[in-house]
């Protein structure tokens, strides 16, 4: 499964690219408001950090408009991905920039038929949002099984991309499911590498190792 980090923390987004386990970055107008930073500037730099898929989102809602955003947004790098809502605008933008070569992240999915259509629109990612799915009722993770047989029935290439991930459980039942990426806060990527016994059992072997008086180098 790969992992894309949901942030416009270009120190954030750094400090996991160092790690290697880094395969993409999402961003949408939220993250961009939290970052304080102009828009195509810090997406510039979030590029150069990484190369994998970098999601921008458009914000205009008409198709016309989103195809302008688009071109503005899609020359900032080659790993730019555009990130359109599920709409009929929006899909309509993505079966044209799909066309053209250009990658588009279809975004704010809550169910099944929605990502179907996304599909069908030749969307390179669908964004099933599993956390704002659970704050509502519904079970996320169903969502995402439901997506994955549709898409595996008619072998639909399109990645099922988790967003809105809250938590280290999420991220392991994407996994279970068999998603193709998820996307989480920096957090919860760091979150990702604790266990208490992990942490025990270093501690355990430090105190052992400071009694042989050894030294590596
Ligand atoms: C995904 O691309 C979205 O940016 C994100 O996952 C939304 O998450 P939220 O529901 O925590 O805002």
């Amino acid at each position: 499964m790969k992992f894309f980090v949901d942030t416009a923390d270009i120190e954030a987004i750094r400090e996991l690219a160092a790690t290697g386990l880094l395969d993409g970055v999402t961003t949408n107008p939220s993250l961009i408001a939290k970052s304080g930073r102009d828009f195509k500037e810090v997406t510039a730099e979030i590029c150069k950090l990484v190369d994998g898929p970098v999601s921008a989102e458009v914000v205009a809602l008409d198709h016309a408009t989103m195809m302008k955003e688009a071109e503005v947004l899609r020359k900032i790098a080659d790993n730019v991905c555009i990130k359109v809502p599920l709409t009929v605008d929006g899909l309509k933008t993505c079966k044209a920039l799909t066309g053209e070569g250009t990658m588009v992240n279809v975004t704010l999915c809550f169910s099944a038929n929605q990502a179907l259509l996304a599909a069908k629109a030749g969307a390179s990612f669908i964004s099933p949002f599993v956390g704002r799915h659970d704050d509502n009722g519904f079970d996320g993770m169903d969502l995402i099984e439901d997506i994955r047989l549709i898409y595996d029935n008619y072998s639909f290439a399109t990645e099922i991309l988790v967003a809105s991930v809250r938590h280290t459980t999420h991220v392991l039942q994407a996994a279970k499911i068999g998603a193709d990426v998820m996307t989480a806060p920096p957090k919860v990527i760091h979150d990702l590498f604790k266990h208490v016994l992990t942490e025990k059992g270093i501690e355990g072997f430090m105190k052992d190792w400071a009694g042989t008086g050894q030294s590596i180098l």
